[in-house]
């Protein structure tokens, strides 16, 4: 396939594009603003394979040039992090949703296909059960609220115009090159590093953790074998309260659980995630990495890559994470 892959220097969006070139020999242009969280050396192994193009997706010049003959956009671009959705949230509404209605623009000028990466924070928080796609959408931090309002504006251009749209929303995700802002790398590198482990609240909120392969490969059957105008959710096989992936952490580092420090509960914290993947697991797909076996290789990821983690701890991340968390980092 052809594809325009947006945000594809991110986490997420580079893992997919690294499987879809190897494992597929699709044809790929990824679009990225490179923002803090989009860096070129996710994608350095495919590099010569792909078309790179710099602009943001709320640039429908930069869009129009990057959609060149794809067939397909799959849309991964995104301000992603709940805390910075807090103290700031403009950038999020330019993003996340006036640049998904650009990108739909585009894709409805041209009659491709189009797939949006969303996320199970649409549904808002559960004490029991799963959520599935019939579950009332109920965002409460404005990162999910813009990646609702996101997936309503792709759901109403398959309503309205005809436009073959998806939605992929995924769990938790965690593996190699995820920014340290998010909760397991940020753990790992500070239990690596003796800084403290700072844990909001009681600790005892429950997410449900998908390694990232897993939700790339989600992304590519509802790309291939998803039904126009539906939502797929891709939830992970595994749930587990924070603390208790901080306590497991700290063991695989060697680390002391001295280091952890409660601190200050994020406003509006959604309690628990869980997301039924059965719609999904009907098109064939289910996740094949257990927690306990991914952390592992997460962690051992991180102990061997210090080049990709140690400009971004002695960069601006210093600041962001001082100002957010009131302390420095002891070392980087
Ligand atoms: P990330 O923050 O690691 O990467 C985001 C990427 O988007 C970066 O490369 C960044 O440079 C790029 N970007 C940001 N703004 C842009 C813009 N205006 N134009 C073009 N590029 C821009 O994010 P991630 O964790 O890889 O998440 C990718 C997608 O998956 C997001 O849509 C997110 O909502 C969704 N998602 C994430 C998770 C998770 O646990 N991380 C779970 C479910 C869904
Ligand atoms: P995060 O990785 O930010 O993902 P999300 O908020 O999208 O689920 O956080 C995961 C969980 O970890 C969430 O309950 C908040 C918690 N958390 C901490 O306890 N301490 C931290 O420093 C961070 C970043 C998160």
């Amino acid at each position: 396939m052809r594809l325009l892959v947006c945000g594809g220097a991110g986490f997420i969006g580079s893992a997919f594009v690294r499987a879809r070139v190897r494992e597929h020999a699709d044809q790929v242009t990824v679009l990225d603003k490179l923002t803090y969280a989009g860096r070129r050396e996710n994608l350095r192994e495919v590099d010569p394979d792909i078309r790179f193009v710099h602009g943001a997706i709320e640039d429908p010049i930069a869009v129009a040039d990057a959609a060149g003959d794809a067939e397909a956009i799959v849309n991964f671009a995104a301000e992603t992090h709940v805390d910075r959705s807090i103290t700031g949230p403009e950038e999020f509404i330019m993003t996340n949703m006036q640049g998904t209605h650009v990108l739909l623009e585009v894709a409805r000028e041209r009659g491709l296909r189009y797939l949006q990466v969303s996320t199970d924070e649409v549904y808002g928080s559960i004490e029991e059960g799963s959520f599935t796609e019939r579950s009332p959408l109920a965002p409460s931090s404005p990162y999910s609220a813009t990646k609702t309002g996101a997936d309503l504006l792709v759901a109403s251009y398959f309503h309205t115009y005809g436009l073959a749209t998806s939605i992929c929303r995924g769990s938790n995700n965690y593996g190699p090159r995820q920014y340290p802002e998010k909760l397991i790398p940020l753990m790992i590198l500070n239990a690596l590093a003796g800084d403290s482990l700072p844990v909001y609240g009681d600790g005892l909120q429950v997410r449900n953790w998908l390694f990232v392969e897993d939700f790339g490969r989600g992304i590519g059957v509802v790309l291939e074998r998803g039904e126009p105008g539906q939502a797929y959710n891709c939830g992970g096989p595994d749930e587990m309260p924070n603390i208790d992936v901080v306590r497991r952490i700290l063991s695989l580092c060697g680390a002391d659980e001295s280091l952890i420090e409660y601190v200050q509960d994020r406003p509006g914290h959604d309690r628990r995630y869980s997301l039924s993947s059965s719609k999904l697991n009907g098109l064939g797909w289910s996740a094949r990495m257990r927690f306990e076996d991914g952390l592992a290789s997460t962690v051992d990821w991180y102990r061997d890559n210090a080049w990709w983690w140690e400009p971004i701890r002695s960069g601006a991340y210093r600041e962001y994470y001082e100002r957010h968390y009131g302390r420095a980092l002891k070392s980087s």
